[in-house]
């Protein structure tokens, strides 16, 4: 038998492209204005729809996923002025490196000084044996799952691990202003600049921005951060993976800028139907001499047309942030933004002084009615909208929480499909990329904060969210907390009120929640402190709360907890399996079934979320090992189907017919035996034809709970068709698959993109010898990439111990997933997989040639010699030996060499003596290297260990390259420079000591 080759070659792609194009007027526009990766995206009225998999939309031959869809996927959609990313050129240590003890009194007094940091996270420290890594990183993801770890973790090992970058600058942003960005480390983080301690991340959830300006070096003399990552910490009962997961940033701003999330502005709607839109812009001014600036807002449309606009004058004070406030109000109407059409807006604010533009923002803007209405739930734009949610923790099979962006946005898209609404972000900020994603493609957000606690360092955490994520039209409410034990007590109600508050000062419009999991009833709880009560399951006690509240709107916060395992139909607890026909849920859950029946029938619970849209790696609930990874998704791990996905599309979607069945039909040797099966449409009506004949009519279907059938087995060809008015509108089949003869591999997108941070999920099964899928395939594939890289590796299945990482991975239930990133070239990816006894597969993969975003170029690492002792002024030449006395910190200077000022002579000869006690790293130490000074002034003479290394005649500054033999540290390096008649001498610049 042929592989089967299913070749996508790069002009079929292309044609696909062109021909998604022209159909796709929002998307043509989305190109248009930068989706591709240029400056500043603006939205596109129906952008959210061209990126949508039609909702019935799978393989052919059973293969239950949907068509790869045309091209690439989209680059994240919004992009920054000045940023520029920082994800390339890290090195890697897993484990702790202890800062050094100083072995005396002058050691000591130096270590605590600014920009002298020990250890690994000092300039010079010898990382060159470390791992080159790029971000979004994870370690943990790469580990084997070890009993002694963590249950909820996902029994993956995690610690400590440290990254160092370094950073060279263009002298032209002197005068800049120089931000770095971490959007995420798990879990505690520290990070130095320069060899100073430059911040604190006290959450994996929450981005932390440094203004790196104060410390900066530019041009040669480069610039080392350092970040300690430590994931020994816990923020949550699941798998938190470790290190710097999300992307990180450098952003350049001018001197009078606006400030990071500097921008608000949240359309709100009037009584009369109007809207405003306030919007307040945040400057700063890092100069010296206040400034002031003319502030321009306008609103356009996806067309481009101005809606409305206005100014205002701010003025800034010397290293001071100054407002400035402009009220908008559109002509006419406006479109609304809503999860069916996602129309966003455009808010964009410039900065004149002096009548030029010095800064600009664009920033994506909804005009959307969020009513809470207690007895009809959600009114959105004035129209009843049951919430229709998922609950997503952010990991991803085979790459842990380092997912890659067209991952983030698969994931999203395949919610869309489910006909999914909203998501709540549980339990804590997720990446900002998803935000943006969500606004575009309409899901309605629940944002939520991570750790409960109103002290100052938790509330900022809370405020960093609210500040960050406030202009989404897609975030509906805030979610103070998820199930906390204080939830029923006055101490939990005062707590809640503060962060409520602290949501308020900063979003006066959105609701606050908190998903409550009890202490409903207690004379206090904190559903007496919050704008919308969320209900953690308890679904039973629905109508008391109402009750009791008929004032107070509510929502099911979280619901379900049903379990399954993908693709298995049968429960077996010894094997820790569970049927995936919603019969099994926690036991303060429910069934899909039963869970959304409950809040379908309440109008005034506004809709609910379900634990959980997708698998997640850890709270293997309700086992513990050897199960690693959850049960509750309505898809695995890698975003295959479970029953539940056919279960949730009938009772959510509306836009299109569709009819699932389950399980599959491949049942050899149960012939004639009764198949239990779950057939549901969101049709009228439901009929299942077994090779032709109809095995089961069902006149009235029920689209919540759908229908179980015994069908006798008999091989074939099962049917079940959705039927409205009297026409099949939907249709899905089963067909008995014979045993495997090939591999088969699919893919989420015809294309990669040139960039070699793009990535897709490819899927591997097992077809037949008529091509048809084989849902109980078990083989193991190996897999071999050409023109890129196996970045993750998984099958679904919770109990499997097979590494996430390498190039093998078995078939569950007939599927496995591999995760690909192309190299840096514009050539194919080519993946091919073999299984023992099966033909092989072959896809190829074009690449799409597209501008990759602006990225920090990555430098080659080299030693800093950067902690020297000046002598004072002497008239003479000194001894190489000179020093100063033990314990005096004071005669001499200590001077890094950047900043070494050269000291003017006065007339005659003067004489300054520089020493530095280095270890040179140990490919230095072993064979030797290059030390090189980019200024020496004066003329010069260089000591080893008292030996002369080597001189300096002239006496104009002047770059001086100098070998250094081999030989470990430590060594004492000396430079004695004299300067002559009123002449500068000293180093004058960066030294360096490179392999
Ligand atoms: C909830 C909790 C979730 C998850 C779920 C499992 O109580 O909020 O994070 O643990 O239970 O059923």
């Amino acid at each position: 038998m042929p592989p089967a080759d299913n070749a996508l070659p790069r002009a079929a792609t292309l044609a696909s492209r062109r021909a998604l194009l022209k159909g796709a007027a929002g998307w043509a526009m989305a190109m248009r204005l930068g989706w591709g990766g240029s400056a500043m995206a603006l939205p596109s009225a129906n952008s959210g729809a061209a990126l949508l998999i039609a909702p019935t939309d799978m393989m052919p031959g059973g293969l239950r996923m949907p068509a790869p869809l045309p091209g690439a996927a989209p680059r994240p959609p919004v992009t920054e002025p000045g940023r520029q990313s920082l994800d390339q050129g890290w090195l890697f240590h897993e484990g702790d490196i202890p800062f050094p003890v100083p072995a005396d009194h002058n050691a000591t007094y130096l270590s605590v000084k600014a920009g002298n940091a020990g250890g690994p996270a000092a300039l010079d420290f010898d990382a060159s044996d470390w791992q080159a890594v790029t971000l979004p990183h994870d370690w943990a993801s790469a580990q084997g799952f070890d009993p002694a770890a963590n249950v909820s973790q996902g029994y993956r090992p995690r610690g400590i691990g440290w990254y160092r970058r370094l950073i060279r600058l263009d002298p032209a942003l002197e005068g800049q202003k120089i931000e770095l960005r971490f959007d995420g480390i798990a879990s505690h983080a520290t990070v130095w600049v320069n060899g100073s301690e430059v911040a604190h991340s006290w959450s994996g959830y929450t981005g932390v921005t440094i203004d790196l300006t104060p410390f900066a070096r530019y041009g040669d003399d480069l610039n080392w951060i350092a970040v300690r990552a430590d994931a020994t910490v816990r923020e949550g009962w699941w798998y938190e993976g470790a290190g710097i997961y999300r992307h990180a940033w450098l952003v350049t701003r001018p001197p009078l800028h606006i400030a990071e999330q500097g921008v608000h502005g949240h359309p709100v709607r009037q009584a009369d139907g109007t809207w405003t839109v306030p919007v307040s812009v945040t400057l700063g001014n890092i100069g010296d001499a206040p400034a002031s600036a003319v502030v321009r807002a306008m609103v356009r449309d996806a067309a481009g047309r101005t809606l409305c606009q206005g100014s205002a004058t701010a003025k800034v004070d010397g290293l001071d942030q100054g407002k400035a406030q402009i009220t908008l109000r559109p002509d006419g109407a406006v479109a609304p933004w809503s999860p069916d059409d996602p129309v966003l807006h455009d808010l964009l604010v410039e900065v004149k002084r002096d009548g030029v533009v010095i800064d600009r923002r664009s920033v994506a803007i909804g005009f959307r009615a969020v009513v809470f209405d207690p007895a009809r739930g959600l009114l959105l734009n004035g129209i009843a909208t049951k919430i229709k949610g998922v609950c997503l923790h952010q990991d991803h099979a085979g790459v842990g929480v380092a997912v890659p962006d067209a991952l983030v946005l698969w994931r999203l898209q395949r919610l869309k499909q489910l006909g999914c609404n909203a998501i709540r972000m549980t339990h804590g900020a997720c990446a900002p990329e998803v935000m943006d994603w969500c606004d575009r493609l309409g899901f309605l957000v629940m944002a939520e904060n991570r750790l409960f606690n109103p002290a100052p360092d938790y509330l900022a955490q809370l405020e960093w969210l609210v500040r960050r994520d406030r202009n989404h039209p897609c975030v509906f409410a805030w979610s103070v907390f998820n199930e906390e034990p204080m939830q029923g007590t006055h101490a939990g109600k005062e707590m809640v009120r503060r962060l409520r508050a602290a949501v308020r000062r900063l979003d006066p419009d959105r609701p606050v929640t908190a998903a409550m999991s009890g202490g409903f009833f207690n004379p206090e709880n904190v559903g007496q402190a919050v704008d919308l009560m969320g209900f953690n399951y308890y679904q039973g006690d629905y109508d008391r709360y109402h009750a009791l509240h008929p004032d107070q709107p509510m929502l099911s916060s979280e619901d379900t907890s049903a379990y399954g395992t993908r693709g298995a139909f049968a429960s077996d607890p010894q094997a820790h399996v569970i049927t995936a026909l919603d019969k099994e849920a926690a036991s303060w859950g429910a069934t899909h079934r039963q869970s959304w029946q409950a809040i379908a029938a309440r109008p005034f619970v506004a809709g609910g979320f379900v634990w959980t849209g997708l698998d997640y790696h850890g709270e293997p609930t309700p086992y513990a090992w050897p199960s690693v990874g959850s049960f509750f998704g309505i898809m695995d791990l890698c975003g295959f189907p479970k029953t539940a996905f056919g279960i949730r599309q009938a009772q959510w979607l509306d836009s299109a017919p569709m009819v699932w069945i389950d399980p599959h039909w491949t049942w050899p040797g149960r012939e004639g035996q009764p198949i239990e099966m779950l057939a549901i449409t969101n049709a009228p009506a439901l009929e299942v034809r077994l090779n032709g004949r109809t095995v089961a009519r069902i006149a009235q279907a029920d689209r919540i709970m759908g229908h179980t059938l015994h069908i006798p087995y008999a091989p074939g060809r099962l049917e079940a068709l959705a039927i409205d008015s009297g026409k099949v509108v939907a249709r899905m089949v089963h067909e008995t698959a014979g045993p495997a003869k090939a591999l088969r591999l699919t893919p989420t997108h015809t294309a990669l993109g040139s960039e070699s941070d793009d990535a897709m999920a490819i899927t591997i099964d097992a077809i037949d010898a008529h091509g048809r899928h084989v849902p109980v395939a078990q083989d193991m594939a190996h897999l071999a990439v050409q023109g890129g890289a196996i970045i993750g590796l998984g099958n679904g299945d919770p109990n499997s111990h097979e590494s996430e990482k390498g190039s093998a991975r078995s078939l569950f239930n007939g599927l496995a997933q591999a995760i690909v990133q192309g190299d840096a070239g514009l050539g194919p990816l080519v993946l091919e997989a073999r299984a023992p006894g099966l033909a092989p597969a072959r896809l190829v993969v074009g690449r799409e040639g597209r501008s990759a975003a602006p990225t920090v170029a990555a430098e080659a690492p080299r030693q800093r010699l950067n902690r020297w002792l000046r002598s004072p002024a002497l008239p003479a030449r000194p001894d190489p030996r000179l020093a100063p006395a033990a314990g005096d910190n004071n005669s001499w200077d200590s001077v890094g060499s950047s900043e070494v000022a050269t000291p003017a002579a006065g007339s005659g000869e003067q004489w300054h003596l520089y020493r530095a006690t280095i270890t040179p790293w140990r490919a230095v130490a072993a064979r030797g290297g290059s030390l090189r000074f980019a200024s020496l002034a004066g003329t010069a003479e260089v000591w080893l260990d008292g030996a002369l290394l080597g001189r300096k005649t002239s006496p104009a500054p002047a770059p001086l390259t100098l070998a250094l033999p081999a030989g470990a540290g430590p060594r004492e390096l000396v430079v004695i420079v004299a300067a002559r008649d009123g002449s500068v001498s000293g180093i004058a610049g960066p030294v360096d000591l490179t392999p």
